[in-house]
């Protein structure tokens, strides 16, 4: 049975159709790539998935369950993740703090009893810490975790909005241009990172990215997008080859 499923999900933004009777199905497991050139509809999409947005029309289910003009908290707590195109961290925090903030979601705990140090406060605090540091060593910043994450290089912070994301411990991780900004070895390494997620943390990926070597060689599955709309679906050697693709991609570094 498929995980997420769009079915001709649409949003208009005034007279803009931003995304327009988009379908597509993510199975459990999935690497699953959405592309298309700048204003494709790519972070709407992502947008409508977590409840940011409710679609004008069509649905959205998630494990079988139809989440179409859910909450956003709500869609959250159902277990789905994302990181953001513009990376969104607490600045003043620690790595290793932002880490655990995220991971209070899933927790019973809330923020409010672990302010006041109640004692099952401090235990879970603890049992956080323990599982934010896990993460963290997944995204290969555990050296890192005391330093303030505004210090952190650019593409350190994308790998800890990835962390940040895995601690609300997500079957759906949506991940919005993981690889923007990063270097060719880092885009290397996020590559192996976001397949060692996928087989070694049983969760299913769905992300957004310009890279198309980055891509290409991670997906197994893309889906593209141009002005709101399918052009293409398929494994990577269909979608490289179609003219489609090719046509609207013009103009833009491929
Ligand atoms: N809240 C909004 N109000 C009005 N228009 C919006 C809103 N959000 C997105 N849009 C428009 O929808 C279109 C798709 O935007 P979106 O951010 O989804 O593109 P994208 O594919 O993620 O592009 P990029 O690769 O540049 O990130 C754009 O024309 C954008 O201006
Ligand atoms: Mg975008």
């Amino acid at each position: 049975m498929n995980l997420l499923k769009l079915d001709k999900a649409t949003i208009k933004f005034g007279g803009l159709i931003a995304v327009n009777e988009v379908s597509f199905e993510i199975n459990k497991g999935d690497l699953f790539g959405l592309i298309g050139p700048n204003g494709a509809g790519k972070t709407t999409c992502f947008n409508l998935i977590t409840g940011v947005y409710k679609p004008t029309s069509g649905q959205i289910s998630f494990d079988g369950r139809d989440i179409t003009g859910t909450p956003a908290n709500k869609i959250a707590n159902l277990g789905i993740a994302r990181t953001f195109q513009n990376i969104r961290l607490f600045k003043s925090m620690s790595v290793l703090e932002n880490v655990v903030t995220a991971g209070y979601l899933r927790h019973k705990t809330s923020m409010a009893s672990a302010f006041f140090y109640l004692p099952s406060a401090i235990k879970e605090n603890e049992q956080l810490k323990e599982e934010a540091m896990k993460l963290l060593e997944v995204v290969d910043l555990a050296h890192v975790a005391d330093v303030r994450s505004c210090d952190l290089a650019y593409g350190m912070q994308r790998r800890l909005e990835i962390a940040r994301a895995m601690a609300t411990q997500p079957q759906l991780l949506l991940l919005d241009e993981p690889a923007a900004g990063m270097n060719p070895q880092e885009k290397e390494e996020l590559n192996a990172m976001v397949k060692k997620i996928r087989d070694h943390h049983n969760m299913t990926v769905l992300l957004i990215e310009h890279d198309m070597r980055f891509v290409m060689s991670l997906c197994e599955k893309i889906f593209v997008l141009d002005h709101g709309e399918e052009i293409c679906f398929g494994p990577p050697e269909k979608v490289r080859n179609d003219p489609k693709v090719i046509a609207a991609y013009l103009g833009e570094a491929v």
